[in-house]
């Protein structure tokens, strides 16, 4: 190590680098996974870093945003912090709980065992299943290590265009992960199947990802890949069976294949629709005749990554907002004085301020302040709200765009499953508030994880589904995208609350 230079390493992915000494961490710190929502400046509350081992000087803005509790026990704004000596942080973003899936489900008539894998990109869920009876016999979640190269799909492109080898330590990662939830039986093991983005698809793969930088986004290997165990180096049975399924489109992957299989909405007549809420909105809509399917670019709003306030669903965050009496009223993870906001609370604050007449359709705030105030030092600020309305607008015109392809209008879908993290814990009365679904409550279900139910599936059908044709649509070049992008950006009039 250069003298000048400290060694930094970061929990619980194990990254280490060096920073130069005494310099703020946030150079060296970013483009290892670590987001700085406010961009440094200390105004939101979301790069929170636990010193493990070495010190930091405790700052200003860490006093504003965390309590005499945690400071004491090593919190501190990673964006305000400068390294005098080797340290060990353990980075709050990177603790998340992973969504997995408790469904049971029959065996069809295999035996030995089989494992089901869902690799997102921010964390991977595993599951190894009886083949002959379809019981779950062990879980195993982890965060995916690829963070380290950056936290969205972009990043990972940028960096193994780059040259990082992101293959092998997913690989590596996922073979560890294996023998853990084998524990001892890898020689059962006959079956594997894995699903993901196709990001997450082409790197597991091994796959250039040139094609995926750029409109239009056209790769030329969506296809079903297989592989042997030694390939992967992984240790299983030779003869056992590896494929990570097909990708529908440049940013529709397996994921919402497999959420078709969860949902079933190929079994029957009736309109089926699955929504994937993330920065990546995904979107398929069907039935037994035949299936849509589109991503949407909605931004980081649901995760509140691009509003001022915005956190994790981490302790201090506000989770959920409610309306009474014409009083707001916040939940905050914890239990704590409020630090942000996350998603879910965002929506809600939203529908409550829309309810209130504090926030016009038009997105605006009616008291001309630009500001809505929600708990303590929390507040939505006028471009917050401008976010959440981009993000809405580009799953609601997805959806409209989706509709009108099969000719069918919302009055005819039978149900809507919200899938993911963000579908597990949004309101739904809510999200119907804000206008991002324009259903009855009745018909919208969170569906949980509906990638790692598929990928089950899969395993324990007899033989591979035979699925209507899935068609991907892609929406930017829809000559009445523009159009109803900007329709979808308005809120709608909901009934004031008193
Ligand atoms: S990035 Fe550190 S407080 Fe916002």
């Amino acid at each position: 190590m250069n003298a000048e230079n400290v060694t930094i390493r970061l929990e619980p992915l194990a990254v280490e680098l060096e920073t130069p000494r005494g310099e703020l961490l946030i150079a060296g710190l970013s483009g290892h996974g670590i987001e700085f929502p406010c961009g440094g400046t200390g105004t939101c509350g979301g790069c929170g870093v636990r010193v493990v081992a070495g010190s930091l000087p405790v700052t200003e803005p860490d006093l504003e945003y965390f309590t005499t509790e945690q400071i004491a026990d090593g919190w501190r704004l990673a964006c305000q912090a400068r390294a005098e000596m080797p340290l060990v942080l353990e980075c709050g973003q990177w603790h998340m709980d992973v969504l997995s899936d408790n469904s049971g489900m029959l065996g069809a008539g295999k035996t030995g065992l089989g494992i089901a894998i869902d690799l997102g990109t921010t964390t991977i869920a595993t599951q190894m299943i009886d083949l002959a009876t379809g019981d779950v016999l062990a879980v195993e979640t982890n965060l995916n290590p690829q963070a380290s190269f950056g936290s969205d799909v972009m990043s990972r492109i940028r960096a193994a265009l780059a040259g990082d080898d992101l293959t092998t330590v997913v690989r590596g990662a996922l073979g560890q992960m294996i023998a853990s939830l084998a524990h001892g039986r890898e020689k059962e093991v006959v079956e594997v199947i894995l699903v993901g983005n196709t990001v997450m698809h082409h790197l597991f793969c091994g796959l250039d990802v040139e094609p995926l930088a750029h409109a239009p986004f056209h790769s030329p290997n969506l296809g079903v890949q297989r592989f042997k165990p030694t390939d992967l180096g992984w240790t299983l049975p030779v003869n056992c069976a590896i494929r990570f399924e097909r990708c529908l489109g440049g940013f529709v992957g397996s994921d919402i294949l497999a959420g078709i299989v969860a949902t079933g909405m190929t079994r029957g007549e009736g309109l089926v629709a699955l929504v994937d809420l993330g920065t990546n909105g995904e979107i398929a809509i069907g039935n037994r005749n035949g299936v849509v399917c589109a991503s949407t670019a909605a931004g980081p709003a649901f995760e509140a990554g691009s509003i001022r306030m915005g956190m994790r669903a981490a302790t201090g965050a506000i989770s959920y907002v409610s309306l009474s009496n014409g009083e707001i009223h916040a939940t905050v993870i914890g239990g704590t004085e409020p630090r942000g906001i996350c998603g879910s609370g965002l929506v809600d604050a939203v529908a409550a301020g829309l309810k209130s007449g504090a926030i016009l359709t038009s997105g605006r705030v009616a008291n001309g302040t630009k500001l809505f105030p929600i708990a303590g030092p929390v507040v939505l600020y006028q471009p917050d709200i401008r976010e959440l309305q981009l993000a809405k607008g580009a799953i609601a015109s997805g959806f409209k765009l989706l509709l009108n392809r099969l000719d069918a209008n919302a009055r005819e879908l039978k149900n809507i499953h919200l899938a993911g993290a963000f579908g597990n814990y949004v309101q739904i009365e809510s999200a119907i508030d804000i206008g991002l679904i324009e259903v009855p409550q009745e018909l919208v279900h969170a569906a949980g994880n509906t990638a790692l139910r598929g990928a089950k599936m899969l395993l324990l059908a007899a033989e591979e589904p035979v699925l209507p044709e899935i068609e991907h649509i892609s929406l930017a070049s829809d000559p009445n995208f523009q159009d109803e992008f900007a329709n979808c950006m308005t809120f709608p009039e909901v009934e004031s609350v008193p």
